[in-house]
């Protein structure tokens, strides 16, 4: 049986709807766009998993949703209403359970070959153009200052650190520009490493422009 995608998009797009924060379902357009462009690089992926699985990556995230278990628990209702088999559903669960940048922190997690996929998709959102972007949309709704020299990048990032505010430019040191290096298809790879050339340029840019010398 086939998956209805269309159904799984109106759900994910009442969750994301209204967010400020660069999750918003532009968002999930995007990263469905990226896994679809990705798709055609690796045909041995699962279509359809990896297209429920991109539109569905945000629905129970701690920053979308107040209680992530009650969230879980309508994700998995909206994938069995669209159609999709227990084995459908246990294989996005699981890629959505895994493939954050927070849930490889804690424990790397093997993903899928459809759950690297995604992930790559999703890191391809959070660089180049639109990554800068999107890092100053979350940065100015938690009310991070956008720099300041005085306060060093945190090396070695843990779990506990990740969710605690910075400077918005000390996020690109301590997780964007290296990104592109956790990339898993070689398809990803390559638009990663482009798009965080533009980003080593924007930061360099900044940083000349905040000390005076352009
Ligand atoms: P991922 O989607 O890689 O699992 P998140 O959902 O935590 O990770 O973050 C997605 C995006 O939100 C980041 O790529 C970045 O654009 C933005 N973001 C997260 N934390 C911060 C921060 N402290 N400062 C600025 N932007 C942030
Ligand atoms: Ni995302």
């Amino acid at each position: 049986m086939m998956i209805a995608i269309d159904e799984l998009t109106r759900f994910a797009q009442k969750i994301a709807q209204g967010d400020g924060s660069g999750h918003g379902f532009d968002h999930i357009q995007r990263v469905v766009t990226n896994a679809q462009n990705l798709l055609q690089a690796t045909p041995a992926a699962d279509r359809e998993i990896v297209l429920a699985a991109a539109t569905l990556h945000d629905t129970y995230d701690d920053k979308l949703v107040a209680s992530v278990p009650a969230a879980k628990a309508r994700t998995r209702e909206a994938l069995q209403a669209a159609g999709a088999t227990p084995v459908q559903c246990t294989a996005v669960i699981a890629i959505i359970d895994h493939m954050s940048f927070k849930a490889n922190l804690a424990t790397h997690q093997v993903l899928s070959l459809e759950g690297q996929l995604v992930q790559d998709a999703d890191r391809l959102d959070a660089l180049g153009a639109i990554g800068i972007g999107r890092a100053f949309m979350y940065g100015g709704v938690h009310g991070s200052p956008m720099y300041d020299p005085a306060i060093p990048p945190r090396a070695g990032l843990t779990a506990a650190d990740y969710r605690r505010d910075t400077t918005i430019l000390n996020h690109f040191a301590e997780k964007l520009l290296h990104l592109a290096d956790t990339m898993n298809t070689p398809a990803a790879k390559h638009l990663a490493a482009g798009r965080t050339q533009v980003m080593q340029a924007f930061v360099a840019e900044f940083e000349a422009e905040w000390r005076g010398e352009k």
